[in-house]
């Protein structure tokens, strides 16, 4: 969520941002159509407050084009290996695309199978995995979103990068309410390091350690050589593992602290990822599977409150209420992202942003 003094905040339409984004990347010699695809999963992520992970990403995206470590203009191939399971070779392209044909492929076998799983291999970065967990909802369906990713975290124990800040994300139907967990196995998200620098902002103690292994509040130190930390120390990192698992050892793509990050543009990322899809009503009528899942909300959000707690949220609420909100305002960016945002498409001859000014 962001957390931006009111005086710094400027607005983006979504309608806009989504144009902004499309034109820079088909300056960059994206299809119209995949450019689409990449738009709105970046603007989902802005519009659900997943500030990190949205349009601010697009300098690191078009740098890793113009190095030629991610290209711009591949389209994934999908082989359907089984009847449930399909293969996909991003082909080094966007993740985005990736993921999209992945999801789209494993929702088709569950609904004749009941459930569909994709593996895929040579990607790259794929931004918020609720986006994905979001198309298999659109489509009546339960999924599961994992993903690796570049070295961060140290194995429990460790001090060395070796495991991805990799998110499990996981979600279903429900009759008012989806349910979209989607969690970094770090305390927090790599991402909420990078735009604390951005914005000059520090971070807690509690997310990272520097070089030398002391706690610190600096996100450039953080990333300077530091290292992530596990939520819940052996389990965040087990879950770390587990990304890796399904994602790269099995995909036959990077692991084991071989992906390369987003923001490093040397190489090739050679991220893997795996999803799966459930239809819910297999073993009940759809209506029957949301009212239990209306149940469940309306059981976790009437529990009773610890003291201080106002409200208690089922996961992925509060994004979609500021999603809800974001879709009035518009989404809030301040003047040093929009300038890095303009820089980008000034490169390529693409019209600025679109700035309803500050609310
Ligand atoms: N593609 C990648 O390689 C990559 C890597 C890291 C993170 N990410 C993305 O970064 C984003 C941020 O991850 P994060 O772990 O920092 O998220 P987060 O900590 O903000 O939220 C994690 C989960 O907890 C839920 N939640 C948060 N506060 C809650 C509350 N008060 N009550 C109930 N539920 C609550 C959220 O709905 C969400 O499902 C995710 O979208 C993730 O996919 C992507």
């Amino acid at each position: 969520m962001t957390e931006l003094a009111t005086e710094q905040r400027q607005y983006v339409a979504a309608k806009d941002a989504t144009a902004f984004v499309e034109a820079v990347l088909v300056r960059n010699g994206v299809t119209a159509e995949n450019a689409a695809i990449v738009a709105r999963c970046l603007v989902a992520a802005d519009l659900r407050g997943v500030d990190t992970h949205g349009m601010n990403r697009i300098p690191s995206y078009m740098e890793r084009i113009r190095q030629g470590v991610l290209d711009g203009l591949a389209t994934p191939k999908v082989t359907q290996i089984t009847p449930v399971v399909s293969q996909v070779d991003a082909q080094n392209g966007f993740g985005f695309l990736a993921a999209d044909a992945g999801m789209a492929a494993a929702i088709e076998a569950a609904k004749t199978y009941g459930i569909g799983m994709a593996s895929i291999r040579h990607s790259n970065h794929f931004g918020m995995s609720a986006w994905i967990v979001q198309k298999a909802i659109d489509a009546n369906m339960m999924s599961l979103v994992f993903t690796n990713s570049s070295p961060a975290l140290p194995p429990w124990g460790g001090k060395e990068k070796l495991l991805g800040v990799s998110p499990i994300a996981c979600g279903a139907p429900g009759k008012d309410h989806a349910f979209i967990l989607d969690m970094a196995p770090s305390v927090a998200a790599r991402g909420k390091i990078y735009k604390a620098k951005r914005r000059g902002e520090k971070i807690p103690l509690d997310w990272a350690l520097d070089k030398d292994g002391n706690p610190t509040d600096d996100p450039a130190a953080a990333l300077d050589g530091g290292v992530m930390l596990p939520m819940g120390g052996p389990k965040g990192s087990g879950l770390a593992i587990m990304m890796d698992v399904f994602s790269g050892v099995l995909s036959g793509s990077a692991y084991a602290g071989h992906v390369t990050g987003p923001y490093d543009p040397s190489k090739p990322s050679d991220a893997g990822h795996f999803l799966v899809a459930v239809k819910p009503d297999l073993f009940m009528s759809l209506d029957a599977f949301r009212e239990r899942m209306q149940y469940l909300y309306d059981r976790t959000v009437g529990a009773e409150k610890a003291t201080g707690v106002d409200r208690i949220y089922f996961p992925g609420e509060l994004e979609q209420l500021e999603q809800e909100r974001r879709e009035k305002s518009g989404i809030p960016l301040v003047q040093a992202e929009i300038d890095a945002l303009n820089a980008e498409s000034q490169k390529v001859g693409a019209p600025p942003l679109v700035v309803k000014g500050s609310v």
